[in-house]
């Protein structure tokens, strides 16, 4: 990759982040509904850090951080770098204000553009090259988390408030749902290939897989309205333990952003409280939902190698259905359906280490390999996922419990 490429993708990514922030009113950059909901301000703040932490600091010779201070109260949960400031306090940080943030934003933006520049003259490029593409990988991440803790943060006040106004809106027809048949056999997966991908893509190995089927489209609105109507959330046989006590700990009776007033079914969406579509997928569900409605459906939910060998195979038409809009909208061509552009698609794998997994030397091991514990892998891509970031290997890893992000089923039998 030349020098010049690397340049213009974190130009271009970093300013990204700022054009998706336009829409923002001053009030709402530090909001900060629950702890793991950041507040717009901090992700700008924190992907800002990540460059000067792994790069600035020990690639730039006399590197003048702009506030020392930063070097904690924006660390996310790096160890090995140092204390962080409380992740559930991040909205009490009035200071720095949000031109303070945007100042650290172009401080080190200047840094890492001469950085960069000087790359090209050095042998010491490769190392500052890879890093930057850590770092470009990284703030993409965090302008996804942007969107759906910003959702889930403005989703707490009773006026819900839009980050957008709402085009109007075409009622879609549900597709059929459909099976697809798979062979058993000894397939590969994880990451090949010269283009980036995260730690944990990797290495690439075999799998036998029993045969199955997968599902050609997401569930609906509709068909998981069905779920909760026939008592779902009252019958216990439905339910993983931990899903059961879930439920009643939460009081959980639908989905995360499903808002039922006066008779109306409504959603709340990033376009304020819109009327729920029953075509749609079913979206913000956690891990335990979409397991029982999956047995509730006769069905279950996918392994990882499952939905990565099927969608290694439909790699072209799906990146090209794959849409940056704020919305669902439905990515229609080839048999599978909604790879990418709608919901992350829970799986039944937990997140644990590929064999031969080995994460980087130093702090940025800490990126993906410390999070192995407890959590369950969705794979696929949200309409708020960057694009660039829709891969068959791409592993997205949350607690069963968590529906902020926009989750949702793809069922397999
Ligand atoms: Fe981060």
């Amino acid at each position: 990759m030349s020098t010049e490429s690397i340049i213009d993708r974190f130009v271009s990514t970093r300013e990204r982040f700022l054009t998706i922030c336009e829409p923002l009113e001053v009030e709402d950059y530090g909001l900060q509904a629950a702890e793991f909901a950041s507040p717009p301000k901090w992700h700008l703040a924190h992907s800002s850090w990540f460059f000067e932490t792994f790069l600035l600091k020990p690639f730039v010779v006399g590197y003048e951080p702009l506030e020392p201070l930063y070097e904690v109260l924006f660390n996310s949960y790096y160890n090995g770098i140092g204390d962080q400031h409380p992740r559930g306090q991040r909205g009490l940080l009035s200071r720095p204000s949000l031109d303070e943030v945007l100042a650290y934003r172009a401080h080190v933006d200047r840094a890492m553009v001469s950085l960069l520049k000087a790359a090209d003259e050095h042998a010491s490029e490769e190392s500052i090259i890879s890093r930057t593409v850590l770092g470009i990988e990284h703030e993409r991440q965090h302008q996804e988390l942007f969107f759906t803790d910003l959702k889930f943060s403005l989703s707490a006040n009773p006026l819900y408030p839009s980050y957008v106004s709402a085009p109007a809106e075409q009622g879609q027809a549900l597709e059929p749902l459909l099976w697809t048949g798979f062979e058993e056999g000894l397939v590969e997966i994880g990451h090949s290939g010269d283009g980036f991908c995260f730690d944990h893509e990797l290495p690439r190995h075999r799998v036998f897989l029993e045969s199955f089927e997968l599902a050609n489209r997401l569930v609906s609105n509709g068909e998981y309205q069905a779920f909760v109507d026939d008592g779902a959330y009252q019958r216990p046989e439905l339910w993983l333990a931990d899903g059961w006590a879930a439920v009643q700990e939460n009081h959980w009776t639908g989905p995360l952003h499903w808002v039922d007033r006066d008779g109306e079914a409504l959603e709340f969406t990033l376009m304020g409280l819109q009327p729920r579509q029953a075509a749609t997928p079913v979206s913000h569900v956690s891990g335990y939902e979409a397991d029982a409605y999956a047995r509730w459906a006769g069905a279950r939910l996918p392994r990882e190698a499952e939905w990565e060998q099927v969608a290694a195979s439909h790699v072209s038409d799906s990146l090209l259905s794959s849409v940056d809009s704020h919305h669902p909208r439905s990515a229609v061509g080839g048999d599978l359906q909604q790879l990418y552009g709608e919901c992350w698609q829970w799986t039944q794998s937990a997140y644990s280490p590929y064999p031969g997994f080995a994460p980087s030397a130093g702090a940025i091991g800490e990126y993906n390999g410390k999070f192995m514990s407890n959590q369950w892998i969705l794979r696929g891509g949200s309409c708020v996922t960057p694009p660039s970031q829709a891969r068959p290997t791409y592993r997205n890893f949350f607690y069963p419990r968590d529906r902020w992000q926009f989750s949702g089923i793809r069922l397999a039998r």
